[in-house]
């Protein structure tokens, strides 16, 4: 029987490996219907090739929904590389990668994701032209531009809950303070937030308290902090049956990805009433970014587009309330609107 689950959703998956260097890799193309699919490479682990392929397509159709609500004329794919990051990777097999993506001849273009830095995107950028997120090719680390996004949904959120989008004096609680997390709480100590820090990694906690002026929470507990808003930067599924009882602010708006651990957690929020920037449509700075930015510099068309995730979210607040849906149905519901009103697949090759 043929009935494997890519059959009925995606449109390209593609096993590639290099010999010489032990490159084994999979590029998932899930849907170019808005053009052609942008999505990261993710270096990992993996336990068999099994998980690996299982991981590429459930990533490459959250790239579709995220390109298609972030408003960009682009599809979703992603791409995993089989390996452990601290010990696979070399600039060969890199460079291999790289020539697999060059034979898609652009429809997919990949950048940077977990285990996978700028600096490797440059090696892979040797063998192809559809390697994004590099000083070459634009700005570069796009963490910055996700943690603009943030703030821009923060205060959204903020707006929407309480009528007012001012930062200063509002308690928020970061947990993970790596590339994103750092930043937004650079962006929120400059605008006078009530900061909590909390960090699995102990001298970053320490560091970020010393640094902005704020409070120490241990990494576990975070999200029972009384709270504005609890913002997770860490790892996903942090919202499950155990956490979302316990939470201490009314909101929760950060960057990790995946952060429901079921889809019944978005039902679960919606009930407690927290109000939850569903994670794909906040923290679409970063895709944003390396979609849009060009080299040089001058990153002001980049800030406009990461700006109005704020409105993006105002819009699925506002919609979630009327139709009596959690944040996370409605936004799904909104990319799945724009990606059937976009009609046709990009040609094949
Ligand atoms: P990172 O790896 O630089 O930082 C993660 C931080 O979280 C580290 O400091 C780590 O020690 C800490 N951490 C890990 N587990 C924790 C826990 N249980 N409690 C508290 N802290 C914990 O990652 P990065 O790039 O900052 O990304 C953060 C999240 O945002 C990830 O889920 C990522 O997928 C997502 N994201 C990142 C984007 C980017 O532009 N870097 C774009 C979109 C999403």
């Amino acid at each position: 029987v043929f009935d494997h689950p890519a059959f009925d959703d995606h449109e390209q998956v593609v096993f590639c490996s290099d010999a010489e260097t032990g490159l084994r890799a999979i590029i998932a193309i899930h849907d170019t219907r808005l053009g052609p699919a942008l999505g990261g490479c993710r270096m990992w682990a993996y336990g068999s090739s099994g998980e690996a392929v299982t991981d590429a397509l459930r990533l490459s159709r959250g790239m579709t929904y995220k390109n298609s609500l972030a408003g960009l004329d682009l599809g979703g794919g992603k791409s995993v590389i089989i390996g452990d990051p601290g010990r696979d990777k070399t600039p060969a097999l890199l460079a291999a990668f790289g020539r697999h993506v060059e034979t898609l001849g652009g429809r997919y273009t990949t950048a940077e994701d977990v285990g996978i830095s700028t600096e490797d995107m440059e090696q892979v950028a040797t063998a192809t032209s559809h390697a994004r997120g590099t000083p070459a090719t634009g700005l570069g680390d796009p963490s910055p531009y996700t943690a603009l996004g943030i703030l821009s949904g923060i205060k959204a959120a903020l707006a929407h809950r309480t009528g007012s989008d001012e930062i200063a004096g509002r308690r928020i609680v970061l947990q993970g303070l790596g590339h994103v997390g750092w930043h937004l709480a650079d962006l929120l100590a400059k605008e006078k937030a009530r900061l909590v820090v909390a960090d699995v990694d102990a001298s970053t906690a320490e560091r970020a308290e010393a640094a902005f002026g704020a409070e120490r929470a241990e990494a576990d507990s975070a999200h029972r902090i009384e709270a504005d808003v609890f913002a997770p930067c860490a790892l996903g599924a942090g919202l499950n049956a155990r956490t979302i009882p316990e939470l201490g602010a009314g909101i929760v708006a950060g960057a990790a990805n995946n952060q429901l651990a079921t889809e019944a957690d978005g039902e679960r929020l919606m009930a407690r009433g927290v109000l939850y920037a569903p994670d794909y449509a906040i923290n679409a700075g970063g895709v944003i970014s390396i979609a849009l930015s060009k080299p040089g510099g001058d990153d002001t068309a980049v800030m406009e587009r990461v700006t109005a995730i704020g409105e993006t979210l105002r819009q699925i607040f506002v919609r979630a309330d009327a139709d009596g849906l959690p944040t996370d149905v409605v936004a799904d519901a909104i990319a799945r609107e724009r990606l059937e009103r976009a009609g046709a697949r990009a040609d094949p090759l």
